[in-house]
């Protein structure tokens, strides 16, 4: 499929930076790309690195544009109002978390092609995975062009149930900073126990890698994995032993817990 849409993010930030990257990777033509951000040096930043026309104002929407609504959940009310009165064929993309797709109808005064996504930061290098939730009279065009929009960026899934959207968010939305972190603390103990930091950044980005692509051949089944590399008495298992005896499987879903909370408290706002 060839994009030939306008496509115009409103927010200018490190998502729809990697958004963009996503795109142009994929040949979508730089020159139907625009950014409305109200941020100055964001606009200077967006021009320098895509080359590509930004604007402090939102720009007249042209029939067929593809708007993506990516500033920070409390500024898409004030978005919305704005383009409200431009919209008759134009497609919302939301990818603000927690703003449920009855509030951005609303603040668009009814108007309903409306997705609400949820990808993450990996965008930027094509493996986002989005989930996605369109609204029930999104017309099947629409959602088709959305789907192609999502998977320029990654992989996408599409939700029956919008109520999803906020565990997506504390799953995969927030995830990479999870394993960013998780990675390193693991390079910090690497370099404790007496590695330098090139060998235990290597080490750990090589390890962690490599398990993600091998638990995707059983992932189903990650305790058979588990089973099959411990073995009785080893070191594997002295570590696993210690994460259990320390609640690391409650500090984990606590955290995402907190990331499930907080998605549902800012759609309740
Ligand atoms: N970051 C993630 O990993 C991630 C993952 C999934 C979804 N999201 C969602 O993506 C959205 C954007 O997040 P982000 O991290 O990219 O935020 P960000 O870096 O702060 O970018 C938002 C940009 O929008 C600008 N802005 C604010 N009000 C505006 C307005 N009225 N019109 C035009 N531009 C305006 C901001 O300028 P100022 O800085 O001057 O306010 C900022 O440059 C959020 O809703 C978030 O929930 C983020």
């Amino acid at each position: 499929m060839i994009i030939k849409n306008q496509i115009i993010f409103i927010g200018g930030g490190n998502m729809a930076q990697a958004i963009i990257t996503g795109l142009i990777s994929c040949n979508v033509d730089k020159s139907n790309i625009f950014v409305a951000d109200t941020d100055q040096d964001k606009r200077a930043e967006v021009e320098t690195k895509f080359s590509i026309k930004t604007t402090k104002k939102i720009l007249t929407l042209s029939e067929n544009a593809i708007v993506i609504l990516a500033t920070k959940p409390d500024q898409i009310h004030k978005v919305c109002e704005e383009i409200s009165s431009q919209l008759n064929s134009q497609i919302i993309i939301s990818i603000a978390a927690g703003v449920q797709l009855s509030q951005i109808q609303k603040y668009l005064k009814g108007y309903d092609q409306i997705i609400r996504t949820m990808p993450n930061l990996v965008a930027q290098i094509q493996k986002s995975i989005t989930a996605a939730y369109a609204h029930p009279n999104i017309n099947d065009r629409n959602k088709l062009i959305v789907d192609y929009i999502l998977n320029t960026f990654g992989d996408c899934i599409w939700l029956e149930d919008e109520k999803k959207l906020d565990a997506v968010t504390a799953i995969s939305g927030s995830g990479p900073a999870y394993v960013f972190y998780f990675l390193q603390i693991i390079i910090q103990a690497g370099e404790e126990i007496g590695l330098s930091s090139s060998e235990s950044q290597k080490l750990a980005l090589k390890m962690l890698q490599g398990s993600a692509q091998f638990a995707e051949r059983n992932i189903s089944d990650l305790e058979t994995i588990i089973l099959n590399v411990t073995s009785k008495g080893g070191t594997t298992e002295q570590a696993l032993k210690y994460f259990k005896n320390h609640s690391f499987n409650k500090i984990i879903k606590g955290a995402i817990n907190a990331a499930y909370t907080r998605a549902k408290e800012i759609g309740e706002k």
